[in-house]
């Protein structure tokens, strides 16, 4: 899809499909009632009729509009005036633009960009416009048989300027939200693809892929042998219950000065979790392919940076595993040896994602970062705690977490902090190691944070729990995405810090 920032005139310029807004009440948006002036009132005495509400998820398109200049106007609803921030404002730009992708009109100009909304500045309008569109065109059928393309997909799609908007700033947002969309795209797509296709080599062949494909991105996989050289102990005890090797990837985004600090970004590749010994019941287990989306999210973030080429240093680091069954396999009680010479005693083998993330972290503090922030779908009580509308973070650094939160917040991809008090710390002790894999019953997503906080001592660090974030259950059961958005933002912040 390509994207334009536009000033013309709504009521002037000819276009196959011109977006309208209209509030619950009815009332038409600003850009609506200039259109409704040239069109002698026809848009208000349709509402006036009453079949248009203007409720969130209304649409109504209408061909031929007398004194229009567009083919078809797509009436959209907004909802309540005093309501409309930019989470409504980005539904009703899905709605509109899910609803064209299979007319007839191959491009549009969106006027919902124009419209008041709360809390919002021009670059989140357009960034949050084009993350909006690509997410409603969004589809996944590598695995049918037969493709069904859209007939007549939308082309081109432009926003339209708010009045008094910095046009520099729309550019930045329009670009922006194609370098977010592109990493979104590639973290949906690796996430939703199967177990039996995903394996930990598959994600090392795309991560290289990434690495080809840009000058500014160099990528490394790192096999087994070597990481017994390494000593992480942890990390291939899951992996020897498995017929795939492990593979950890290390991609660095060179966008900064050369002896600029990275950011690390540290996610969970588990490609299936079917538990080990500790095995998970049937039901939803295919679910467990997701088990490798924070992974997934910290190679979309990746791409995303070369795409809107950051001027900030990145490395990206994703140990890639499965967990089954298998007469290899760890059995609970058995103790390991991680890379930093800590010694474990895994009581669950469930408990998986925190045995290879710790090794991963152990591993990145050779890069000396200025931040590292890991992502994993790590425990099921996070979605017990927060369900799927936030992230779970903690962190060992206060300004870390703010500004991930902050993130979070200004693009609707939320994260919620909890704590890591020293008073959960006691849950992890060991009879027979170092510390224990699970922390029982009470707090999972906390103790399993606190676990990861013991291989995090000499880095400002954060943790995302995106167990309940990053993909739908159900119907439309699918990867979300999640946290791509959130990581982006903090990395386009963080360049900004560094001006
Ligand atoms: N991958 C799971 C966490 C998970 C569960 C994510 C359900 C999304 C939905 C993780 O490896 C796991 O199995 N965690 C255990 C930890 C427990 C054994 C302490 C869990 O949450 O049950
Ligand atoms: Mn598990
Ligand atoms: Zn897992």
């Amino acid at each position: 899809m390509k994207y334009r920032v536009t000033t013309d005139h709504p009521a002037r310029k000819s276009t196959p499909c011109l977006i309208l807004g209209v509030f619950e009440g009815p009332k038409l948006s600003g850009p609506a009632a200039l259109v409704d002036e040239k069109t002698a009132g026809r848009l208000q005495k349709i509402l006036d009729r009453g079949d248009f509400e203007g409720k969130a998820g209304d649409t109504l398109p209408l061909y031929d509009v007398p004194g229009a200049a567009a083919d078809c106007i797509l009436l959209t609803g907004l909802g309540k005036p005093e309501k409309f921030d930019l989470a409504a404002y980005r539904k009703a730009v899905a709605k509109a633009i899910g609803l064209l992708q299979n007319r007839r009109p191959k491009k549009a100009l969106c006027t919902l960009s124009a419209i008041d909304i709360q809390g919002a500045d021009t670059e989140q309008r357009f960034r949050d416009g084009v993350l909006a569109a690509e997410a409603a065109v969004y589809r996944f059928d590598p695995c049918k048989s037969e493709k069904k393309p859209p007939a007549r997909p939308l082309k081109k799609i432009k926003f339209q300027l708010e009045k008094g908007g910095d046009p520099a700033l729309a550019e930045r947002g329009l670009r922006h939200g194609q370098g977010i969309a592109a990493g979104v795209r590639q973290a949906k797509d690796l996430s939703n693809l199967p177990g039996n296709l995903c394996t930990p080599a598959y994600l090392a062949e795309q991560s290289m892929a990434l690495g080809g494909g840009s000058d500014q991105v160099s990528v490394q996989v790192l096999e087994e042998a070597e990481m017994e050289t390494l000593g992480m102990g942890a990390l291939l005890s899951v992996s020897k219950g498995s017929r795939q090797p492990a593979k950890l990837i290390v991609m660095h985004y060179q966008g900064g000065k050369p002896k600029a600090k990275p950011v690390v970004l540290v996610g969970k590749g588990l490609t299936f979790d079917a538990g080990g010994i500790s095995l998970k019941p049937a039901a939803a287990m295919d679910e467990m392919k997701y088990d490798m989306c924070g992974g997934a999210s910290v190679i979309g973030a990746l791409r995303a940076c070369a795409e809107m080429e950051l001027p900030l240093n990145v490395i990206g680091v994703v140990p890639a595993s499965e967990n089954l069954p298998d007469g290899a396999a760890n059995k609970p009680g058995d103790i390991v040896t991680a890379m930093s010479g800590q010694t474990i005693e895994i009581l669950n083998t469930d408990a998986e994602g925190r045995l290879i993330l710790c090794d991963a972290l152990t591993y990145v503090e050779r890069f000396k970062p200025a931040a590292v922030v890991d992502i994993a779908t790590l425990t099921g009580a996070c979605i017990i705690a927060l369900g799927k509308h936030a992230s779970g973070l903690l962190a060992n650094d206060d300004a870390l977490a703010e500004q991930l939160l902050a993130a979070g917040e200004s693009t609707g991809d939320r994260a919620w902090r909890l704590p890591l008090w020293e008073d959960y710390q006691s849950q992890l002790d060991s009879n027979f190691a170092d510390l224990a894999n699970i922390g029982g019953k009470g707090a999972g997503a906390i103790t399993a944070a606190c676990f990861l906080s013991r291989f995090t001592k000499n880095l400002h660090w954060a943790h995302l729990d995106i167990a309940g974030s990053a993909w739908n259950s159900g119907k439309a059961k699918g990867a979300t995405g999640r946290p791509v958005p959130l990581l982006c933002q903090f990395l386009i912040n963080r360049c900004k810090l560094g001006e």
